[in-house]
């Protein structure tokens, strides 16, 4: 089976999906498999074979930029002529994880891991993503929508009050299409929301602003199609910083993660009842990551966020979650491709 592996891209996750890709290349049985590694910088250049395997095996923490050129990059080139079977989309972020590859792959009549086009959007757009979890009644925070059309620093007192006033603080700011709490804060006071806005208006035009949750966070692991759907046990994250950051989460060696969290039968019974029910709702395919807000004294369960491709290194919650359940990191490659292939 002849399998072009994506990684790097265009989102500010770039690095991310570099180390989700390394992990995921040792990890594919070679006997089963031939890799072809597809690199693709920042700018959204697809680099050559040679080049992108050199970058696999190296450690350099991005993909060097290139000046794009007219023609169609190498790395197209090769994805075509080498009658590949299926592609991985190692990408984390806007232009990997939001459905615009799933869609050019779509075109080009070649499978993929994962969800399809139309999920992946959903998934991304934490927008989209709640109204649609809304409309299917799943439980989760209180939150609205801010357009940058919409918003201006003049009267920056007037919509801090407003979102106050119907949110409660602390609040949190999220850019609407980004992953990994990149762009994200959290609101005290008028100073620190006017520097949240600007900041996450950096990476989308679109906000999200949230209702803190006093509570857990909690995270289970989807694998399946619609039809035959495997929820993992759920892990817990303990983080030391005031939430679960971009640098807990690839940078400070104290977050640990707990798994399985500890729980009651019946909150364990809710979170996987709530994946498979958030998994369904957006229409996903083969692999997601349900991210929750747990508070067991308050009886209170939500979800926070579905993830169409999480972090995939070999210490994130995504394999660790299903390798607790008995499928071994190589195991859920091998599950993952069997289910884009049929
Ligand atoms: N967006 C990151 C990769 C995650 O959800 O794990
Ligand atoms: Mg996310």
């Amino acid at each position: 089976i002849n399998i072009a592996l994506f990684f790097g891209g265009r989102s500010a996750e770039h690095e991310v999906s570099l180390l989700s890709a390394r992990s995921i290349f040792q990890a594919l049985n070679q006997d089963k498999y031939n890799i072809f590694p597809i690199a693709i910088s920042k700018n959204g250049y697809f680099r050559s074979l040679a080049v992108s395997k050199k970058i696999l095996f190296g450690e350099d923490k991005r993909v060097p930029e290139v000046e794009r050129t007219n023609v169609l990059p190498e790395g197209i080139l090769n994805l075509l002529e080498n009658k590949i079977d299926l592609v991985f989309p190692v990408l984390h972020g806007p232009f990997g994880e939001d459905g615009k590859i799933q869609g050019f792959l779509d075109v080009l009549n070649i499978k993929y891991v994962g969800c399809n086009l139309r999920a992946s959007a959903v998934g991304m757009d934490k927008a989209y993503m709640k109204q649609i979890f809304a409309y299917n009644g799943i439980p989760q925070s209180k939150f609205e929508i801010l357009k940058k059309m919409d918003y201006s620093q003049q009267k920056s007192s007037n919509f801090f009050n407003e979102f106050a006033k119907n949110l409660g603080l602390p609040f949190f700011i999220k850019p609407a299409n980004m992953g990994s709490s990149i762009g994200i804060s959290r609101v005290n006071d008028l100073q620190s929301f006017a520097r949240a806005v600007n900041e996450a208006f950096e990476f989308d035009k679109k906000l999200i602003l949230e209702s803190n949750v006093e509570g857990r966070e909690l995270e289970s692991a989807v694998l399946g199609s619609e039809k035959d759907i495997k929820v993992s046990a759920a892990g817990e994250i303990i983080s030391t910083h005031d939430f679960y950051d971009y640098q807990a989460k690839y940078e400070d060696q104290s977050t640990e993660l707990i798994i399985p969290a500890k729980l009651s039968p019946a909150a364990k019974a809710k979170i996987r009842n709530l994946s498979v029910q958030a998994f369904r709702a957006v229409g996903a395919e083969g692999i997601s990551r349900l991210d929750f807000f747990v508070n067991e004294e308050q009886d209170q369960i939500l979800v926070n966020e579905i993830n169409t491709m999480p972090g995939f290194t070999k210490f994130s919650m995504y394999p660790l979650l299903f390798e607790e359940s008995g499928i071994s990191y190589s195991e859920l490659l091998d599950n993952l491709i069997e289910l884009a292939l049929k």
